[in-house]
């Protein structure tokens, strides 16, 4: 059977602990036979570790050697790698987020369309068995009135890699933490699309000196990006949208919470439930689900290789996850300028 020979460039935390060991439970389709990263004693390591044969000091010179790669670096070296890999004929799977805004991820979308080949950016949310079912309960909830969507962490500021540092991430809580959720409610609840954007992002509680962070410690004077993100989005529809994030909370423990209030019905995702009115009552309908985000990222190798040797179509479009990176903008231009920023329908 077809292996497709699998690159990964940066080869920090994900990519040890998602990508390898889904590629791994996928050994009979991919190999992975490639690693770059700018740290060399890193990559050097994870491919003693791994058995992996190859280490490149550049990644021009990996794309030469295989059909696929996956990206896991800072977010600022998104575009680049991306439409590099794109343009040699390289399939590509990059973390999310797709970029650092919406120009960059709109040139990696040209770029997969003008050399045919895949894009997918790594939202594995999607894969997660309760989105999933979500998704399809829809018919019962009907059209969307107001969704409710919440990515909160009490005190869980990254203490490691580059997290905070807006200049090679881009922003903090939101394009980190609350993408996730955001792509999921948004695939959710299309076709209705977002319009209106009003938003206020924060800086607040991981500037204080007294820190109190269960993820290491981080420098509180260095650190510019949002903690906490609060925003409105108005739909196409007349929908809207009521989102909340951060990874800085003072709460009483950590929260991720969609929920839809539709016109036949309602939802929630964590945990899935359906509420629908029935015999003059409200019914609610559950399962016992165990939410496994290692077995989402193993779900989404799964998705990104069958799509790679033309077997599956991808589950996850890049121009969704355009779409993600579009509100992210709106967010963070509507809290600096004070102001609600409008999207094209
Ligand atoms: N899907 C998820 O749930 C999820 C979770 C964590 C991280 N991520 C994403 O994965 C990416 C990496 O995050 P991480 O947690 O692995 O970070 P990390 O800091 O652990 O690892 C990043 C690695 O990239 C390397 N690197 C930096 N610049 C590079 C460059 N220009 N070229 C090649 N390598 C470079 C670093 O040396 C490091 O080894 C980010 O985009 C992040 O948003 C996604």
């Amino acid at each position: 059977m077809e292996r497709l020979k699998m690159g990964l460039i940066g080869v920090g935390g994900i990519a040890e602990n998602r990508h390898i060991p889904a590629y791994q439970a996928w050994s009979e389709h991919v190999e992975i036979t490639a690693l770059q990263d700018v740290n060399l004693v890193r990559a050097k390591e994870v491919a003693e570790k791994y058995a992996i044969p190859n280490v490149f000091e550049d990644y021009l010179e990996l794309f030469k050697h295989v059909d696929a790669v996956t990206i896991c670096t800072p977010n600022k070296f998104h575009e680049a790698i991306a439409v590099a890999a794109l343009n040699q004929g390289v399939h590509v799977l990059c973390e999310k987020p797709m970029a650092m805004n919406a120009d960059e991820g709109r040139r990696m979308i040209e770029a997969a369309e003008k050399n045919n080949r895949i894009l997918m950016i790594g939202y594995h949310y999607r894969f997660m068995e309760a989105v999933a079912l979500a998704k399809k309960s829809m018919e019962e909830v009907g059209n969307p009135i107001v969704t409710r969507v919440q990515a909160l962490r009490q005190r869980k500021v990254p203490g490691w890699g580059v997290f905070i540092n807006k200049q090679l991430q881009g922003g903090g809580s939101l394009i980190d933490w609350g993408c996730h959720l955001l792509d999921a409610s948004l695939w959710l609840v299309s076709p209705s699309k977002p319009v209106e954007v009003n938003a206020q992002t924060y800086q607040c509680l991981s500037k204080q000196p007294e820190q109190v962070n269960d993820w290491g410690s981080y420098d509180h004077e260095a650190i510019d990006v949002d903690d906490h993100v609060s925003a409105y989005i108005r739909f196409d529809d007349q929908s809207t949208l009521l989102f909340e994030c951060s990874w800085a909370a003072n709460i009483k423990e950590d929260h991720t919470h969609i929920s839809i209030s539709g016109e036949k019905g309602g939802l929630s995702v964590f945990p899935y439930e359906v509420y629908q009115p029935k015999y003059g009552r409200m019914m609610e309908t559950n399962t016992d689900l165990k939410e496994d985000d290692q077995q989402a990222g193993i779900f989404q190798a799964k998705n990104f290789i069958d799509a790679c040797l033309g077997k599956e179509k991808l589950k996850h479009n890049p121009n969704d996850a355009l779409q993600v990176t579009k509100v992210i903008d709106a967010i963070y231009e509507s809290s600096e300028h004070g102001k609600s920023i409008f999207l094209e329908a």
